[in-house]
């Protein structure tokens, strides 16, 4: 198989003091995306950042910033997300009760609209909303905070979504999100993920940004 698996580095496992720095060394890695986990401590138990830090990642990095909030009534923050600099914003299948609203005013916007969902919402919830969106985050820890177990069971989920994708007319990415590291990535990449978001197997303190994606491109060499 020859197919290219994006690396979205999250920077919630990040070292805030030195945001932009990481930001910066997981660019020249060849990260293909920043991924930004906003939460209300609603929608989630945690709390962590807004529009404000979108913002200011938006001034050290030319790599495109995909914005994942995890808050209930997201329709109401998105023009402030798409103002701050986002390029992709994803909002969560169980927090809006009019999508498909909300996707085609992200879109509006200019930016490429997302739908990620949780691990007890099965494929076939997001089949009409499908057609719609950029992109499909599957989440395969539930949501709220980083370094948590990868829930393996999400792998069939992901390959009956890939394989809902490709009954459509054009590209829709497909991510994992949540317990990505060297052991997990190449299932999620085999069940037909292209993008894989990873927070703690990235930025953590057992070693460097740098070393932490070479780790993981290794671990997905010989797809
Ligand atoms: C979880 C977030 C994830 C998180 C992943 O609620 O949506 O993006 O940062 O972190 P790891 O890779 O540590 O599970
Ligand atoms: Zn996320």
């Amino acid at each position: 198989m020859h197919k290219i698996i994006h690396l979205a580095p999250s920077i919630l496992a990040a070292d805030f003091a030195r945001l932009g720095e990481q930001v910066q060394e997981a660019e020249a890695n060849g990260a293909s995306m920043i991924h930004i986990d906003v939460m209300d401590g609603q929608f989630v138990p945690n709390i962590t950042m807004g529009a404000m830090v979108v913002e200011a990642v938006r001034r050290v990095t030319q790599l495109p910033l995909d914005v994942h909030l995890m808050i209930v009534q997201p329709a109401n923050h998105i023009e402030a997300f798409a103002r701050a600099g986002a390029d992709r914003i994803t909002v969560h299948y169980e927090a809006d009760p009019h999508l498909h609203r909300t996707i085609m005013t992200i879109k509006a916007l200019g930016c490429m609209a997302g739908v990620a969902i949780n691990p007890h919402i099965p494929a076939l919830a997001i089949d009409a909303i499908l057609p719609f969106v950029d992109q499909v985050n599957v989440m395969t820890v539930n949501p709220g905070f980083g370094g948590q177990e990868f829930i393996h069971e999400m792998m069939s989920k992901v390959a009956d979504i890939h394989a809902m994708i490709g009954n459509l007319r054009h590209h829709i990415d497909l991510q994992v999100d949540g317990g990505i590291n060297t052991q997990t990535a190449m299932s999620a990449a085999q069940a037909g993920a292209n993008i894989l978001v990873v927070g703690s197997a990235v930025f953590n303190h057992q070693f460097s940004v740098t070393e932490g994606i070479n780790r993981l491109k290794q671990a997905l060499a010989t797809i």
